[in-house]
């Protein structure tokens, strides 16, 4: 797969996306990974990539040329191109499985207060949100995506099956517990049923925990 970020902070993006799974993901190349600085479409001296909202308002919009140029030097034409912003759709599991089955990603990043609506609606297929809350800008935010997209792409998770298991893999219920040696710790004593060596008791005794964090920690997954 590969993955063009398109930014005026590629290093905010690249920095954690270059350690451990996904860096590996780079280096055994099952991902082509690029962040590209937006300024670098701009022809000004000052490199400006905001200017004044038409109508009046708070902050600065983001201008459509760096963009436009951005996306045609880049786009393939398989290109899919997703505009990071908190007035998307919201990214979940099922939405990471799909873009994991894309073959090329084109992240556009906004900032300030918004970006020229002329991009939403002649380059963007689609825009994305990664939760109802509002940061400084997308860079993070398209961060986030491309780890949760990359680890689903074929031989990038040691244990193919830690994708399967996992929580969201089974929609409305998360993982019951995890616990590792010792298996005695200040008092805190692993649960019997793990040291058994029964496995389906072991499997009901991880589904029954996995529905109590749900009822717990997110009620709203089984409405
Ligand atoms: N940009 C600012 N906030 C965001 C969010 N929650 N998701 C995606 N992009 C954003």
């Amino acid at each position: 797969m590969r993955i063009d970020i398109i930014t005026i902070f590629p290093e905010i993006c690249l920095a954690p996306l270059r350690e451990s799974i996904i860096g590996r993901a780079q280096e055994t190349g099952r991902v082509n990974l690029r962040a590209h600085d937006l300024r670098d479409w701009t022809h000004d001296r000052h490199r400006q990539v905001d200017d004044l909202p038409y109508g009046g308002g708070p902050g600065m919009v983001m201008k459509p040329e760096p963009f436009f140029e951005a996306v045609e030097a880049l786009r393939t034409p398989e290109a899919r191109v997703i505009l990071l912003t908190p007035q998307g759709r919201r990214f979940d599991q099922a939405e990471a499985r799909r873009l994991s089955a894309e073959s090329h990603l084109i992240l556009l990043c906004g900032h300030y207060e918004g970006i020229d609506h002329r991009v939403v609606e002649a380059l963007v297929d689609e825009e994305l949100s990664i939760g109802d809350y509002v940061l400084t800008n997308g860079t993070l935010a398209a961060a986030v995506i491309v780890d949760a997209v990359v680890r689903l792409l074929p031989g990038v998770l040691g244990d193919e099956r830690s994708a399967e298991e996992e929580s969201f893999a089974a929609p409305g219920v998360l993982e019951g517990p995890h616990y590792t040696r010792p298996a005695e710790f200040r008092g805190m004593k692993v649960p019997d049923v793990l040291l058994s060596g029964h496995h389906a008791r072991i499997e009901a005794w991880r589904r029954e925990r996995g529905l109590e964090r749900t009822r717990e920690n997110r009620p709203d997954l089984q409405d």
